[in-house]
């Protein structure tokens, strides 16, 4: 039996991180008792469901992402039975839950890798165990991405073990039909008890290549040419689908570094269907992440706004008719975006530009907690305030003064303080001492001084999303850019039958003039949306010429 899954098509989404979301139990660490008290203020956003970072027994090296135990809840975030609440309230209000699936690696607390360490079977295979060459030189040249070289040596079974990510994070032998029969039983297990399907976290490195050969040295991520899209990648995916996730109404979602539109299309694309459904449903790509930085957020680069439409387009354009874009513009591993792609200064207008230079394009919408409310980067006075090993293991060799201005602009715990609930203490977050800092502004930023002001980030986002979902054209329509070489602007229509929409977004501080384009001329426009007064619709004989202000967006709708 197969089953197809569109629903996601229809859909926005919120990412929880929960050790920041909040903390219902005052015991400094956000937890899913917090998560229950404000499931109406989720579903207040307009959004039809979560996606869940993890949430199981973890050692917290990488928060959350190193597991110890796949087929439970952490205690931490209520155990079990506070899940299952969640789980039947969430769905009460008709919010989807989505777990993240997190088996390229385990935690080396897990008892599988305590097993595989002493060759206990079945599972002396399950991890990459190589033992050490002669010239004393480590199995290959392959980085970590988050500490050092990729291999570490293991006392206990005297091998070296491959981590791509943290020394805490060995990754699985996927290559292992053991491994695979696990991976099964872990969707399986979270299926069954009604979750509605996964975020799959750096999926596309399950395969390594044969032999694990030496890659041409690319500072930081030499190796990942021989492991990320590896040879084997579409067959387990295939596999995971056919025996388990066809079976099911669910939705998957892969987090994909590297990927083009084109590479994309080979895991969602019609021809990636080998009978029983595509791969996956969607990707999560990185080209939107990366209009100020070279591949990483650690390889900074002034902000191109050209990069990025280009980014934004290129998918548009590329999984039109074929496949379904997934969209963001903020997770748990990336800055800011309004300190990225907007402005401090104009936070409250850069914010509401930015929601909808991506909320009207076509796609699955997803937005990161904290960005409904406007949240900054956090700006430590010290390194050692930082929490996450990425963060704490970058430019080592680099001088303290200038490693910490490169956390600043580029570090993920930026996005990783507490969400902002009030004006209190710990801006409402606990009544506790919270695990993590709290950004200073948050007598400024948070929720609840939004909620009054109908002009707020936080009632934009409510009606962005309320709109998009009421406008077939977004779901449906053609997509087609303006001013593609503009370094102020980025316009774009959809198009569906009668009915055309126009977004016009400003990424300037300075006032910049828009023409509409030909079709638009001479006709009657609503104005549907905007993050300045004094502008209203505009008449059939009324001007060609727009003038917007620092970060003004505009959505106007002509015809329909
Ligand atoms: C993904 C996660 C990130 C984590 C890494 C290792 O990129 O999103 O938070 O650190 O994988 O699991
Ligand atoms: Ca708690």
């Amino acid at each position: 039996m197969t089953k197809q899954t569109y629903w996601y098509k229809e859909g926005v989404f919120y990412q929880i991180w929960p050790r920041s979301f909040k903390d219902g139990n005052g015991d400094g660490m956000g937890d899913l008792f917090g998560v229950i008290e404000k499931l109406d203020y989720i579903k207040s956003l307009n959004v039809d469901g979560i996606w869940f970072s993890p949430l199981y027994p973890s050692p917290g090296a990488d928060c959350g992402y190193d597991i110890s135990d796949y087929m439970d809840i952490a205690a931490e975030f209520g155990g079990m039975e506070a899940f299952q609440r969640m789980l039947e309230e969430a769905h009460a209000r008709g919010l989807k839950v989505i777990m993240d699936l997190v088996v390229n690696h385990t935690s080396d607390e897990h008892e599988w890798f305590q097993k595989s360490r002493e060759r206990i079977d079945p599972y002396t295979d399950y991890y990459v165990w190589r033992p050490a060459k002669k010239n004393g030189k480590l199995p290959n040249n392959w980085d970590s991405m988050f500490e050092g070289k990729a291999w570490q040596w293991d006392d206990v079974r005297k091998e070296y073990y491959l981590h791509l990510f943290a020394i805490k994070q060995p990754d699985l032998n996927m290559d292992n039909p053991l491994v695979r029969e696990e991976v099964k039983k872990i969707l399986k297990f979270w299926l069954d008890l009604g979750v509605d399907g996964f975020r799959e976290d750096v999926i596309t490195f399950i395969s390594k290549e044969e032999g694990l050969p030496d890659a041409f040295p690319l500072p930081g991520y030499t190796g990942i040419s021989k492991y990320n899209h590896g040879p084997h990648i579409h067959e387990y995916l295939q596999e995971f689908r056919r025996d388990v996730l066809s079976h099911y109404d669910c939705m998957t979602l892969a987090e994909a570094p590297l990927v083009s539109p084109r590479l994309a299309l080979t895991y969602i694309g019609p021809d990636a269907d080998k009978g029983c459904g595509a791969d996956i449903d969607m990707m999560i790509q990185f080209q939107c992440m990366c209009a100020d930085c070279f591949y990483s957020d650690y390889m900074p680069l002034p902000f191109s706004l050209r990069k990025l439409k280009k980014a934004f387009s290129s998918w548009q354009a590329g999984l039109r008719g074929k496949a379904w874009n997934m969209l963001y513009l903020g997770n748990h591993d990336h800055p800011r975006v309004i300190s990225r792609y907007g402005s401090e200064e104009y936070r409250v207008e850069s914010g509401k530009m930015l929601a909808a230079a991506y909320l009207f394009q076509q796609g699955t919408p997803f937005i990161y907690q904290g960005q409904e409310l406007g949240m900054t980067n956090w700006y430590p006075a010290r390194i050692d305030m930082y929490e996450d090993v990425q963060t704490l293991n970058q430019h080592l060799k680099d001088p303290e003064k200038k490693r910490l201005k490169l956390y600043h602009r580029a570090s993920r715990d930026s996005a990783r303080t507490p969400v902002q609930w009030t004006d209190g203490p710990n801006a409402g977050f606990t009544e506790g001492t919270p695990w993590f800092y709290v950004n200073e502004n948050y007598k400024e930023i948070n929720a609840a001084a939004q909620e009054t002001d109908p002009d707020s980030l936080l009632n934009f986002y409510r009606k962005a999303v309320a709109l998009r979902k009421s406008l077939p054209v977004v779901r449906d329509g053609s997509y087609r850019e303006f001013k593609k070489w503009s370094g102020r602007l980025y316009a774009y229509e959809r198009v569906l039958g009668e009915e055309r929409l126009l977004v016009i977004c400003s990424f300037s501080k300075k006032e910049t003039a828009f023409r509409l384009p030909k079709a638009c001329r001479g006709k009657a426009g609503t104005l549907l949306l905007k993050n300045y007064d004094g502008t209203g619709d505009i008449a059939a004989d009324g001007k060609d010429l727009l003038k917007l202000k620092p970060y003004e967006m505009r959505v106007y709708r002509f015809g329909g």
